[in-house]
């Protein structure tokens, strides 16, 4: 397998112009992302102590949570300052990685295995299915694999809550809603968006048998809803509504008509 090139726009984007390792803890919904993130991966986690490679783990907020739980965790991240962040937070492995070409990782090797975020920045079909694909070899038999996807929808409510839902904005809409791949002009670098059913076919491309469920993966969504209101910042100091976004995302975590709702899905398959 040849090596996969980094696009330099989404080096350059987490170098230089985003600070990923705050961003599951400064804000309300970063906050909703996490601690939904880490119930729906405690329902599909093996017990600890169990091997788990978080493929583009980024700074490592999930790793140093897991390595703390008592996992052993190897962390692979593409962007060089994302492994520095995460080797300072110690208690794990931090490697050079890119989830379309595992080739240091021996087949059947893990646990576990968690790409919370590479498929959000391929964008072809084929690239995506690779990385789901690599996830699978390198994880044992009856081993957990789960992939994180950003919404089609997340953008249209993450403008719309942010009051910044313009002409221009919605043009760029109507363009993510026909392709799903997101206009690097708005802010955000080189990405895709995923409806429910690309990110289940895209297991099932990648190997992945249906399962009792008759599906290839099953896709959780993540914040649920009503997510906007902590995205509009209205749960700040509301512990009581910060609650109920939290129990509307339960509630409707597999309603097939709320699953696109949420910003983010989490597709759960085993080997
Ligand atoms: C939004 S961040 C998520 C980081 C972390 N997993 C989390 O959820 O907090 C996306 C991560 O995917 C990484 N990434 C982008 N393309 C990748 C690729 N081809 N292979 C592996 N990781 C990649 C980025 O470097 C970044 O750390």
């Amino acid at each position: 397998m040849s090596t996969p090139v980094m696009r330099p726009e989404i080096v350059e984007y987490y170098t230089d112009r985003y600070d990923e390792s705050a961003r599951l803890t400064v804000s309300q919904h970063g906050r909703l992302e996490f601690e939904r993130t880490r119930e729906l991966l405690l329902r599909h986690l093996p017990p600890a102590p169990a091997k788990v490679l978080d493929v583009g783990g980024g700074p490592g907020v999930y790793a140093e949570w897991m390595a703390a739980a008592g996992y052993e965790v190897t962390l692979l991240d593409p962007v060089p300052l994302h492994r520095e962040q995460a080797a300072a937070r110690g208690g794990f492995a931090v490697r050079d990685g890119d989830a379309r070409a595992l080739a240091e990782h021996d087949d059947d090797s893990y646990d576990a295995v968690l790409l919370l975020g590479p498929l959000y920045h391929l964008v072809e079909r084929t690239e995506r299915v690779q990385a789901i694909a690599e996830a699978r070899r390198v994880a044992r038999p009856g081993a957990l694999v789960a992939a994180a996807a950003i919404s089609r929808h997340a953008p249209l409510m993450d403008t719309a809550a942010k009051g910044v839902l313009d002409e221009r904005i919605d043009l760029v809409l109507r363009q993510i809603d026909a392709t799903g791949i997101n206009d690097p002009t708005t802010g955000f670098t080189i990405a895709f968006f995923h409806t429910v059913d690309e990110l289940r076919d895209e297991f099932a491309a990648a190997g992945f048998e249906p399962g009792d469920g008759r599906v290839a993966a099953t896709v959780y969504g993540i914040e649920g809803p009503v997510w906007p209101l902590a995205r509009a910042g209205l749960t700040a100091e509301r512990e009581d509504l910060f609650a109920c976004v939290m129990r509307a995302a339960r509630h409707a975590e597999t309603d097939p008509a709320l699953l696109a709702a949420s910003s983010h899905l989490l597709a759960v398959a085993h080997k």
